[in-house]
């Protein structure tokens, strides 16, 4: 059975006191709450916070929760003032770590090869990756959004082997989507996701296909979270401002 994740990406917020407030009252919250065992809740901090949430997790015996980090660069260690490397995220115990998110491609100028460099050295270093793709409306318009996909799995995807693959999770996050408000609709993500797992049965074979997390993003919360995970490919969720407040999280956390 493939594992189902709801995944919280906490982008550039909070300082250090509502990151402890935030975390601690996830982890109270998911106490009460049953997590089935292909059941995953991760939170991606920003970097600077990583240790802090780590030790909070310790403090409060909670095995439920993994940490995922936001970025990561492509070398282990060097002269790239203000990066972070995959070797130092593994030296902190962190688990997953975010790749080829749109912001990150948007305002940091990452294309393909960049996310395949990443990708490789978090692998490389034991990590597992959650990795983004999508379109943005331009391309849904111009009804381009399957080849636009296609290529970005082709490009930073698909040279990993099967067994790498297995480390992989995919996220699809249509960029009209992400903090606009605008959801995809359940059929318009299912499609996408049935697209991408396809893609995964020519380019492997079935059983990878069935096996790999596929993952949607963008505006997904409480009130649609049920719609969207319920569709057979959609195995659960990328969430951006709804991780940011405990119960809203939840609330998503329990539609998996
Ligand atoms: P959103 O962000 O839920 O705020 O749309 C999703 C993401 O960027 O991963």
């Amino acid at each position: 059975m493939r594992k189902k994740i709801v995944a919280g990406n906490w982008k550039m917020n909070k300082t250090q006191s509502e990151i402890i407030e935030l975390t601690t009252a996830l982890s109270v919250a998911l106490q009460k709450h049953e997590l089935a065992d292909n059941h995953e809740v991760i939170i991606c901090p920003s970097l600077v916070y990583l240790s802090k949430v780590k030790d909070i997790l310790a403090i409060l015996a909670d095995k439920k929760i993994k940490v995922g980090s936001q970025n990561c660069h492509t070398q282990n260690f060097g002269a790239y003032t203000g990066e972070v490397s995959a070797a130092m995220l593994k030296s902190l115990d962190v688990q997953y770590v975010l790749a080829g998110h749109s912001e990150r491609r948007t305002y940091f100028g990452e294309n393909n090869s960049i996310v395949k460099a990443k990708l490789d050295i978090a692998l490389a270093q034991g990590l597992q990756v959650i990795f983004c793709c999508g379109e943005s409306l331009t391309i849904r318009e111009k009804e381009a959004h399957f080849d636009f996909i296609a290529t970005q799995l082709e490009e930073s995807l698909f040279h990993l082997t099967k067994e790498e693959l297995k480390n992989i999770v995919i996220a699809y996050e249509p960029i009209w989507a992400i903090g606009t408000g605008v959801t995809a609709s359940p059929e318009q993500a299912e499609e996408i996701h049935a697209h991408i797992r396809a893609l995964l049965g020519k380019k492997y074979d079935e059983t990878t296909a069935e096996n790999t997390t596929i993952l949607y993003g963008g505006s997904c919360k409480p009130t649609n979270a049920a719609q969207l995970f319920s569709q057979p490919n959609v195995d659960g969720g990328l969430i951006g401002g709804a991780s940011l407040k405990a119960d809203s999280f939840m609330g998503i956390i329990e539609n998996l």
